[in-house]
């Protein structure tokens, strides 16, 4: 196995890395069908084997504090992307990933790295294994179908709402899980370098 630098000629194989490691999570939905750039400059790593791409980190960082992450002082880096394909899980792809997205963060001067995912149990132990800590979290609710009701309204004549998916940074959660099948907790790990 071996972890380079993203190569424009990767990005098919990043796309399907990254949908069917997906596939398995809370982001099950949210495909690309291209790679993801950035406006500030990133480390943008691949583990590939026998020429396959098997794994990807995205990490996009600061030169001037707080232009990336949410929180935090001096310069940091935001994870926008961790996927390793599920034929290659459980081998270690994810950890030397990060290992390495380490070291090149060091050089360039990051003190931290922030990540925010869903509320997968595996994937949040996956983090915390990587000594991640929780530093934040709210919640990402979807409207579908007669969850909709009079709730929601697009305020625009003649606009109709037929599905909504919304950001709720609340403490009164529990007045959506009677009508809600789908909510999910949006975590904030942050890893100190
Ligand atoms: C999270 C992820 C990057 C881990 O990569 P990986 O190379 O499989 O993980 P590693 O080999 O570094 O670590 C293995 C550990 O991760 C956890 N883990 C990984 N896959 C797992 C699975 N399918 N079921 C349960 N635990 C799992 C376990 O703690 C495992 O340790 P164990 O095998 O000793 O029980 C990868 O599973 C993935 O791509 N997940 C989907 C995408 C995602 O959720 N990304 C982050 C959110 S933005």
């Amino acid at each position: 196995m071996l972890i380079r630098d993203y190569d424009p000629s990767d990005e098919m194989g990043w796309v399907r890395c990254r949908t069917l490691a997906f596939l398995e999570t809370a982001y099950f939905d949210n495909v690309l069908n291209q790679k993801e750039h950035y406006e500030n400059p990133a480390i943008e790593l691949i583990a590939e084997i026998d020429g396959q791409v098997v794994g990807l980190i995205d990490i996009e960082y600061e030169r001037v504090e707080r232009s990336v992450c949410s929180r935090g002082k001096g310069l940091g880096g935001m994870i926008w992307h961790i996927a390793v394909h599920p034929d290659f899980s459980r081998q270690g792809i994810g950890r030397q990933l990060v290992d390495s997205a380490v070291d090149r963060a060091k050089v360039i001067g990051l003190n931290r790295f922030e990540a925010w995912t869903r509320d997968d149990l595996w994937v949040k132990n996956w983090y915390e294994k990587q000594n991640f800590t929780i530093v934040d979290s709210y919640y990402h609710i979807y409207f579908e179908g007669a969850e909709m009701n009079q709730r929601i309204h697009s305020g625009i004549p003649k606009l109709h709402l037929v599905n909504a998916f919304a950001h709720y940074v609340g403490e009164d959660i529990d007045q959506f899980k009677t009508k809600n099948k789908r909510i999910h907790q949006c975590v904030c790990y942050e890893k100190k370098l």
